[in-house]
């Protein structure tokens, strides 16, 4: 899978030197499919090689994030498991791997990859009613997007395996005594707001800023690298799992999963 140019569900603009990503697929909640991953990756390579860009910004349309990977896909690896591309997720590359600085503005709830996107962003933040969850045990997968690494570390060991444990929702005022979300705002005001924090970004000495972040990044790089490719190895077996299929046939037939019979 490798990035590729524009689509419908991921909108890509420049504003001055911000380059804007926003999130396009309301009626399934903004879930992410993988030609909207490969989009989002081409959209950040790109913005991260055009000399005029200095701030990537990344927001989801309406009033929803995004509601994790689409699971529909997921169900279609599970009834397929055919050879997985071994380099992973283009966009987990690119937002790991990008050099200028990246702002997230979350706008309603943040599920899964949804949050865990957030762990490799530079400064985040949320409306007084985004939500947060990692429900990746729920589904019968295991964390990714380097997220095993990146979570304990930013929240501590417990609080990281509660999360991801049990996956449930937390607020954006829990996130941000996390340290996961810089600040909470209104939710009518917070892309505008965290904009504005990217243009205020985008007027400081551009060397001096990609420098700072590198060397921010500088000592995690390796193991977030090592952790992604542990967790893309168990993620893709986990999609065949007894455990994984009941969890999806669940969701879509809109029931509770009954996991009381796997050992
Ligand atoms: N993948 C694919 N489709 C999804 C989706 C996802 N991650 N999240 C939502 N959708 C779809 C629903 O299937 C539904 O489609 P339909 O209208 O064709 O039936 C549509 O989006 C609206 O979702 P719905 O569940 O009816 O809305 P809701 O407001 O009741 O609940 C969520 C919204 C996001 C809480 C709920 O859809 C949900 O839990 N989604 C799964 C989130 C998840 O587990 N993500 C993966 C994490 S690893």
């Amino acid at each position: 899978m490798n990035a590729t140019g524009p689509i419908a569900e991921i909108g890509v603009s420049r504003q001055q030197a911000v380059c804007r990503i926003e999130i396009r697929r309301p009626e399934k909640k903004n879930a992410l499919t993988r030609e909207m991953y490969s989009a989002m990756a081409g959209a950040i390579e790109q913005a991260d090689a055009d000399g005029r860009i200095r701030v990537i910004f990344l927001y989801g349309a309406a009033d929803f994030f995004c509601a994790g990977n689409d699971l529909k896909e997921f169900q279609e690896a599970v009834d397929d498991p055919g050879p997985r591309p071994e380099q992973g997720n283009p966009f987990m590359r690119a937002i790991s791997s990008a050099q200028k600085p990246m702002i997230a503005a979350v706008t309603g709830p943040a599920i899964g990859v949804g949050v865990t996107m957030l762990l490799h962003f530079d400064l985040v933040y949320a409306g007084e009613s985004a939500s947060f969850a990692m429900p990746f045990v729920n589904l019968g997968l295991c964390p990714e997007a380097g997220s095993s690494f990146l979570l304990p570390r930013l929240v501590g060991h417990q609080r990281a395996a509660e999360m991801l444990f049990l996956g449930e929702t937390f607020s954006a005022h829990q996130a941000r005594e996390f340290g996961m979300v810089n600040d909470v705002y209104p939710d009518g005001e917070v892309i505008e707001k965290a904009f504005s924090r990217a243009e205020k970004l985008a007027q400081q000495p551009p060397e001096s800023v990609r420098l700072t972040k590198s060397l921010l990044k500088r000592s995690a790089s390796d193991a977030i690298a090592d952790t992604m490719r542990e967790e893309l190895f168990h993620f893709s077996q986990r999609l065949s799992s007894a455990e994984c299929r009941e969890a999806l046939a669940a969701f879509f037939a809109r029931r509770q999963p009954d996991f009381s019979s796997f050992s």
